[in-house]
C-alpha cells in the first residue's frame, strides 16, 4: 500500500495531549510563558508589531502573548485570538478589544 493510497490513512481519535482542561494546565502555561514569552516578544518586536496593527494569534493558550499584542497595538489596533479550547482566553473578553 503506497503513501498516496487513501485507504492507507487511518483516522485515530485521541484527545490533544496537552489539553487545556487538565488541572496542570495553568502551571504548564505559566512555565511556558516564563521560558518562551521573552523570546516570542523579542521576535514580535523585531517584526514591527506596533500601534494600529491587526494581529491574529492561532492557539493563544493562556493569552499572555495576546495581552502583550493588545497592549502593543493599542486602541486603534485589533487582536483576534483562537484556540481549540478558549477557557483561559474568556477572562480577556471583558477588557479592551483583543
Ligand atoms: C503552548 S500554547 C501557545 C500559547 C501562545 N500562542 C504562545 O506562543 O505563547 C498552544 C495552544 O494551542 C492550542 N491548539 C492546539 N492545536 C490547535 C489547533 N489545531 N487550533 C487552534 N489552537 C490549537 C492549544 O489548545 C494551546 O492552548
Amino acid at each position: 500500500m503506497g503513501i498516496c493510497d487513501a485507504t492507507a490513512i487511518e483516522v485515530v481519535h485521541s484527545d490533544y495531549m496537552l489539553a487545556n482542561k487538565g488541572k496542570e494546565a495553568p502551571i504548564r502555561f505559566a512555565a511556558l510563558a516564563a521560558i518562551y514569552d521573552p523570546q516570542t516578544i523579542r521576535h514580535l518586536e523585531t517584526l514591527g508589531v506596533a500601534c494600529g496593527l491587526h494581529c491574529l494569534e492561532v492557539g493563544a493558550g493562556s493569552g499572555t502573548i495576546a495581552k502583550w499584542l493588545a497592549d502593543r497595538v493599542g486602541p486603534t489596533g485589533y487582536v483576534l485570538v483562537t484556540d481549540v479550547d478558549t477557557r483561559f482566553l474568556e477572562p480577556l473578553r471583558g477588557g479592551p478589544p483583543l
